[in-house]
């Protein structure tokens, strides 16, 4: 248990403010060896449960008084943007837990090229790849191909960094977009087969799966339209069994975590490998340094034991004689994420949209709550009208997490569903095909 000052138990702080950071929160409120939890900036969804102080997540010297008066004993980063950032190196100064690597570390997720490199150094099974220092020199290198290729940004991209193409013209259009055409580009072969986001919690050496999940990225159903944060999830995966997960963490993330600590950047925190099963068995597409969003939302309710300690073990450097003596163990619950998105998604959101209906869920559904926001009387709406009470409103594109669970997926699908009617805000939609 940690160095907590008042009330027996840990102090938790959650940095983010997405639907992984309200899945994290949610899980710490579960365990009982948590006392308290702070999100920072957090959410609508999240006030209900948590506190919000008042600082900005990039504001370090701001985070070590908060961490020092409140006796914070745990800090986990959420977005991809602050784990990038080195803030995992800049808590973990104040001399608590933290779950997050450091900026080294992270580099997995911050550098496409790295990341292939690691693999090929660590044998781990990828596309063939090329990297090119600039879209300009990649744009010549396709006039040799038949233009069939994934075009990738370096760099992090808010999710717009990665574009499918299957032609040339796609292809070069996709060079030419400006998330894409500054900086260094990686080009890789197209794979075909059936995606699974498989996450692990890594300290060192040691590497525990998650349950299996799926995403589904691109806007449309049936997949289509542009790519996005995700639209929706679900747990257990159709094509990685959870009781196959430990063996494909094995294969496939535990070479790369060995790899890091033989390069003496030893990774602690959440690996997630992006991977696909061609005809040739697994390949992983893409590793990210971090829980998954909305990956976290259906595989934290999956698991059993107390969500605190385990993270508490991680974020120490004692990973391994926790799991030992506390074998990590999923839940047979299915869970099913629907996203509601804002109008304009994965453009410019509408913000500003009342939500109602949080109050009225079926039994087994959680609202998760993403880009939501409370605020007060006077308050002036998307459509132009003034709020009369304090309220939730919109604050961006993925708006609330539905997820539905279930003794199956059918089940949890269901409720998620019945679920995403009851919600209401101006401009709503989502995908029909979640977990289908
Ligand atoms: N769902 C993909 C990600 O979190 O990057």
């Amino acid at each position: 248990m940690g160095g907590s000052a008042g009330a027996p138990g840990l102090n938790c702080l959650v940095l983010g403010a997405g639907g992984r950071e309200y899945a994290i929160a949610w899980a710490l409120a579960r365990a009982g060896s948590v006392a308290t939890i702070g999100v920072v900036p957090g959410n609508a969804g999240t006030l209900l449960f948590a506190r919000a102080p008042e600082i900005d997540p990039k504001d370090v010297p701001a985070l070590e008084r908060h961490i020092a008066a409140s006796h914070i004993d745990l800090a986990i980063v959420g977005p991809d943007e602050l784990v990038a950032d080195g803030l995992g190196d800049s808590l973990r100064r104040c001399g608590i837990a933290v779950v997050a690597p450091s900026r080294d570390a992270a580099r997995i997720e911050w550098s496409k090229a790295y990341a292939k490199e690691l693999m090929e150094e660590a044998g781990v099974p990828t596309a063939a790849w090329h990297t090119y220092p600039s879209a300009a020199e990649a744009r010549a290198a396709l006039e040799r191909g038949d233009g069939a290729v994934v075009v990738k940004a370096d760099g992090l991209a808010a999710g717009k960094g990665v574009v499918v193409a299957r032609d040339r013209a796609q292809a070069l259009d996709a060079l030419g977009s400006p998330t894409i055409s500054t900086g260094m580009v990686v080009l890789e072969d197209v794979l075909e087969g059936q995606e699974v986001s498989l996450q692990a919690l890594v300290d060192g050496e040691t590497v525990i799966a998650l349950p299996p999940a799926r995403d589904h990225k691109r806007v449309g159903d049936g997949d289509t339209g542009p790519n996005t944060g995700g639209m929706g999830a679900v747990s257990p995966a159709p094509a990685l069994p959870d009781d196959e997960a430990q063996d494909a963490a094995d294969a496939l993330i535990a070479p790369v975590a060995r790899a890091l600590v033989g390069r003496g950047t030893p990774f602690r925190g959440v690996i997630f490998a992006g991977l696909i099963r061609t005809r040739d068995g697994w390949r992983v597409l893409e590793y990210n340094a971090r829980f998954g969003d909305p990956e976290a939302e259906v595989t934290l309710p999956r698991l059993e034991g107390d969500f605190g300690e385990l993270m508490l073990a991680l974020g120490e450097g004692r990973l391994a004689a926790h799991a030992a003596a506390n074998p990590l163990r999923f839940s047979a619950q299915a869970a099913v994420d629907v996203v509601l998105c804002a109008e304009g998604y994965p453009g410019a959101a509408r913000r500003g949209d009342v939500i109602e209906g949080t109050d009225r869920l079926p039994e087994g559904v959680y609202a998760m709550h993403g880009a939501t926001r409370r605020v007060g009387a006077g308050f002036a709406l998307a459509d132009g009208r003034v709020m009369l009470d304090a309220g939730v409103v919109t604050a961006g594109g993925r708006v609330m997490h539905v997820v539905g669970t279930g003794d199956t997926v059918r089940d949890a699908r269901a409720r998620a569903y019945e679920a995403a009617e009851r919600i209401t805000f101006a401009g709503k939609f989502y995908r029909s095909d979640i977990g289908g």
